[in-house]
């Protein structure tokens, strides 16, 4: 076996009501005012009012920036940047989902380096993050215990990756999930899944990725029904936070593969998509299992039986590849389209997409199976049609 290295966060706290951990673990990492990094939409519900009771009853000073925006532009994280820069902070908690623990992360960069977000995006940043508490409140992006922030500009998205970007802490408190609305529990937790299959079959995968995978990948698929099916179903809530994290840590370490790449790839100036991150990458999903499946068939079958697929009987080969089908079984009972066309791809479109696979370098570079450009248009030409070959 190779040497190989795995990083997270510094601490992670788990579990139902671990919010109230939260002013003790504050008053360990810092002495002074605190920013609070979220958005409007959990600024009227109920997370941000448990911490800031929390906060209040440890007599900790804070103040609260809630403009950060879903997918955020580098535009919206260098605002965030400034308020803190305007305060005089000691400490960042990003309160939100994905797109808020990335803005707050760019946000704790800027505690401690000169510059803006487009040139850390560009050359790095030297100094180490400031004290920084990601607590996510979706079920999804495991973004709170990874070392990247993802950010769009109107052509393109771009990555913040550094291995100074760990926070602190990852404090995930299932509760926070409760009131999620169905569509958004659907597409966060498929990219949930989609983080802990890339990661099992990514060419960068080690033991202890492999272990964090599996064991999300057998959370997911029952529990992401029921917390779908009722949001009310806190086990199934709590089952989802802990998948996720455990699928960030994998793939924070071995990386996603072209099933992220594909997702990535609807955004161009040509097709002006801006679908949410998980369903981006779903809708392609079934046809990268159905086209990797050859390259690491172990691996595939052991995908399908997770998921749910009767594989007894089957040859190796057969059972790898019913791991696209298990997939689509699952976005079917989420109720997402079964082919790209129903959400505005168009033909001429699978061209310029199936390039786009090829920006991100290092997602193609992961990949079990080798890839070209003919291979992508088949590919994106089957999502179109929404058939498999094996169907
Ligand atoms: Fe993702």
């Amino acid at each position: 076996m190779k040497a190989f290295p795995f990083a997270t966060a510094k601490k992670i706290i788990f579990g139902r009501g671990s919010v109230q951990q939260l002013s003790d673990e504050l008053k360990i990492l810092c002495s002074g005012k605190i920013a609070i990094i979220t958005d409007e939409i959990i600024s009227k519900a109920g997370p941000l009012d448990t911490v800031k009771n929390v906060l209040h009853g440890a007599g900790l000073e804070y103040d609260i920036w809630d403009k950060s925006k879903s997918e955020p532009s580098i535009e919206s994280a260098e605002a965030a940047i400034q308020f803190v820069r305007d305060g005089n902070y000691s400490a960042i908690v990003g309160l939100g989902g994905g797109s808020v623990i990335d803005t707050a992360k760019a946000v704790a960069v800027a505690l401690t380096n000169p510059g803006s977000l487009s040139d850390w995006v560009k050359q790095g940043f030297t100094n180490p993050l400031g004290p920084l508490v990601l607590m996510p409140t979706t079920a999804g992006t495991g973004s709170e215990v990874s070392n990247a922030g993802v950010f769009a500009t109107a052509e393109s998205k771009y990555a913040l990756y550094s291995p100074l970007m760990y926070p602190d802490i990852a404090l995930v408190d299932p509760d926070f999930t409760r009131l999620i609305p169905a569509h958004i529990t659907a597409n966060t937790g498929i990219d949930a899944l989609c983080h802990a299959l890339e990661a099992y079959v990514s060419l960068k995968s080690t033991t202890i990725t492999d272990a964090l995978a599996l064991q999300a990948m057998k959370l997911i698929p029952d529990n992401l029904r029921a917390a779908y099916a009722c949001g009310d179903n806190m086990e199934a809530r709590t089952n989802m936070s802990l998948a996720a994290l455990l699928a960030g840590m994998a793939f924070g370490n071995a990386g996603t593969v072209i099933g992220h790449a594909c997702g990535y790839a609807y955004v161009s100036p040509s097709t002006k998509f801006h679908f949410p991150h998980g369903y981006s990458i779903a809708i392609t999903m079934p046809y990268v299992l159905e086209y990797n499946a050859i390259a690491n068939m172990e691996k595939h079958a052991t995908i399908a039986a997770l998921l749910g697929e009767s594989i007894e009987g089957l040859s190796l080969r057969d059972a790898a590849i019913s791991s696209a089908i298990a997939f689509k079984k699952l976005l079917a009972d989420l109720d997402f389209p079964s082919s790209i066309k129903e959400v505005g791809v168009t033909k001429d479109m699978l061209p310029d997409i199936a390039k786009n696979v090829f920006k991100s370098t290092t997602h193609v570079a992961r990949n079990p199976r080798k890839i070209t450009e003919e291979a992508m248009v088949k590919l994106f030409e089957k999502a179109y049609e929404g058939k498999l070959d094996c169907e």
